[in-house]
């Protein structure tokens, strides 16, 4: 109650002097997953620490967008009551990047005691549970299943060409140049792995993998031995070496495809908010470094050395669109700019600030919104059907009519040669809906029901929030 208190009295702070003219009508939030075990030692799970971050940070966002006394609150977002038409989050099904996805909705839009009360018909006050805690639903997105048991970069992609791509890297003069050079540095960390990584796995092969255990060590394990910290950062600028090259090469743009994919959802979500007239306000995606690392590389931002390098747990970038125009209402198209912003870790409000980069190479902090479009179209995936293209695919959701497993919404597709809504809908009935995983899986075990999937790809055709509703279907 007293953190309730604390909320309320921030929010009804008079609004500061500062208070700019400038005003913002919406974002889009990608934000990496908070501290966790070791990928080398699967099953991976968030800890108490990677909860605080996240928890942390979505209540950073909280104050940053929500707030109504913020600067840089989103015009007309609800500031206490979670409306879901106003916000959409998504995740790919892993348990590290849900449950990151749920602390950070925690401290997004934190409980609000009675305020969320209802008085049903017969006169009974009905409160809702944990002090009034809101729940937000989770999509789910296609790409990224399991990527925290991962450790082989573009596994989860299940993009054939980005696969194909990724694995030229070690065939490439640089990487057999690093391989050997850092031999012996590598064969020296036995004792520091303790059989953790067998002796021929030791080598810059295993750059990440071997970083990551060492790095999860040193944060949670007293016991084990850590290498110098000179050895340490050597470790981690090559880890870095190793996965900026097997996420982005500027001569094959399809191994960035996580940040293609990105880039698209981006687009139609911010698209979304401008055409509704300011419906749909903030979208948040939950992910992985891959994807930070994809669209440094297409956005032009790894010209910076720092954007070669992984971004630290609990990481967020944003995209927010801006205007100087006063009044209320979406402006026109002509009148709004898009800001890029990134944070290197957990974002706690008044310590660390999100700082604003220019994208595609360019000066300005700020760009057009028509400009943003055009930049953004030379590499976004928008559709399902670019996306099976892009990567050569034709099995599985990429075999459009002949999908023998997807039987049961094709009788609603049409049969132009386009990716119609009506096929990003089956596209998208391969993919379970992870509202709320916890009370999904509890459903699923007593009732033995199957969700119906949905992709990030197949939510262009996410007319309305509404459309989450869970479809259920017997399972075999
Ligand atoms: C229920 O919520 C309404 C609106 O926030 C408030 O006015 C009312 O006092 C609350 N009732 C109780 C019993 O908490
Ligand atoms: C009012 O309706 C609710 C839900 O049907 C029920 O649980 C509750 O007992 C009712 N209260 C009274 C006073 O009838
Ligand atoms: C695309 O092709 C690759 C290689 O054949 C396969 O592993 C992957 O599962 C396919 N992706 C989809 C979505 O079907
Ligand atoms: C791109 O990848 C190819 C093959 O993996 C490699 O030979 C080339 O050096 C890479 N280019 C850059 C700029 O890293
Ligand atoms: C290495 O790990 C084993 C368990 O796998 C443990 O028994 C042993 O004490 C560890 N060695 C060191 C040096 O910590
Ligand atoms: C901590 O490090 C020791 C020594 O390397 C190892 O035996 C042990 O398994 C590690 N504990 C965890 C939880 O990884
Ligand atoms: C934005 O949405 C409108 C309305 O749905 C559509 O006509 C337009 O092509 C979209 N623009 C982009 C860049 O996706
Ligand atoms: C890279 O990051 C370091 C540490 O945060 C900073 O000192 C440096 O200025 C950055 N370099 C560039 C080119 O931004
Ligand atoms: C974020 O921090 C990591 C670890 O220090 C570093 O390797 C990376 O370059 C940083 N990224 C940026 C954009 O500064
Ligand atoms: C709003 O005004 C500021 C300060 O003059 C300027 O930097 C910014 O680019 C303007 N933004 C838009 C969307 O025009
Ligand atoms: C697909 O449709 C056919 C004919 O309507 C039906 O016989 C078959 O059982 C369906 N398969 C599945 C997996 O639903």
């Amino acid at each position: 109650m007293a953190i309730i208190h604390t909320l309320l009295a921030i929010a009804s702070l008079p609004l500061a002097d500062l208070a700019s003219a400038e005003r913002v009508l919406g974002a889009y939030i990608f934000q990496r997953h908070g501290d966790r075990t070791a990928k080398g030692l699967p099953p991976t799970k968030l800890t108490d620490l990677g909860y605080n971050q996240e928890y942390m940070t979505g209540n950073f966002f909280h104050e940053r967008y929500i707030s109504a006394s913020s600067q840089n609150h989103i015009e007309g977002i609800s500031s206490s009551v979670v409306n879901l038409a106003q916000i959409s989050a998504s995740a790919p099904q892993d348990t590290v990047i849900q449950i990151s996805g749920q602390a950070f909705l925690q401290g997004l839009y934190p409980p609000v005691g009675s305020a969320a009360n209802e008085t049903l018909r017969n006169g009974t006050t009905v409160y809702s549970p944990l002090s009034g805690y809101q729940l937000i639903p989770m999509g789910d997105v296609q790409s990224g299943s399991s990527s925290e048991d991962n450790t082989w970069l573009q596994s989860t992609s299940e993009c054939n060409n980005a696969e194909v791509s990724s694995n030229d890297y070690f065939y490439s003069s640089s990487y057999q140049q690093l391989l050997s050079s850092t031999s012996s540095l590598y064969k020296s960390l036995e004792s520091n792995l303790n059989n953790t990584v067998s002796s021929s796995g030791l080598s810059f092969k295993n750059a990440f993998t071997i970083w990551d255990l060492l790095n999860v060590a040193s944060i949670h394990n007293a016991s084990a031995s850590i290498p110098s910290d000179a050895v340490m950062e050597e470790l981690l600028v090559l880890a870095n070496t190793h996965e900026f090259n097997l996420a982005y090469n500027s001569s094959e743009p399809i191994r960035a495809v996580a940040g293609m994919t990105l880039a698209g959802e981006v687009l139609t979500s911010l698209n979304k908010t401008i055409s509704s007239g300011g419906k749909s306000k903030l979208n948040i995606q939950f992910g992985a470094y891959a994807t930070f690392l994809a669209y440094f590389g297409l956005a032009g931002l790894s010209n910076n050395v720092n954007f070669t390098g992984m971004p630290v747990y609990a990481s967020s970038m944003t995209w927010e669109l801006v205007t100087n125009t006063s009044g209320t209402g979406m402006p026109s198209e002509s009148d709004i700019n898009v800001r890029f912003l990134f944070h290197n870790g957990t974002s706690i409000e008044g310590s660390t600030e999100l700082e604003a980069y220019p994208l595609f190479g360019q000066s300005d902090v700020e760009i057009p919104w028509t400009q943003f479009v055009d930049s953004t179209k030379k590499f976004a995936i928008t559709s399902q059907q670019q996306w099976c293209q892009a990567c050569g695919n034709s099995t599985g959701i990429c075999s459009s009519t002949s999908d023998s497993s997807s039987n049961a919404s094709s009788s609603k597709s049409s049969s132009s040669g386009g990716m119609s809504l009506a096929v990003a809908g089956v596209i998208g009935a391969m993919v379970t809906l992870g509202v709320l995983a916890g009370l999904t899986a509890l459903l699923l075990l007593v009732f033995n029901l199957r969700l119906v999937r949905k992709s990030t790809l197949a939510s262009l055709g996410r007319g309305s929030e509404t459309s989450i509703t869970p479809v259920a279907e017997k399972a075999a």
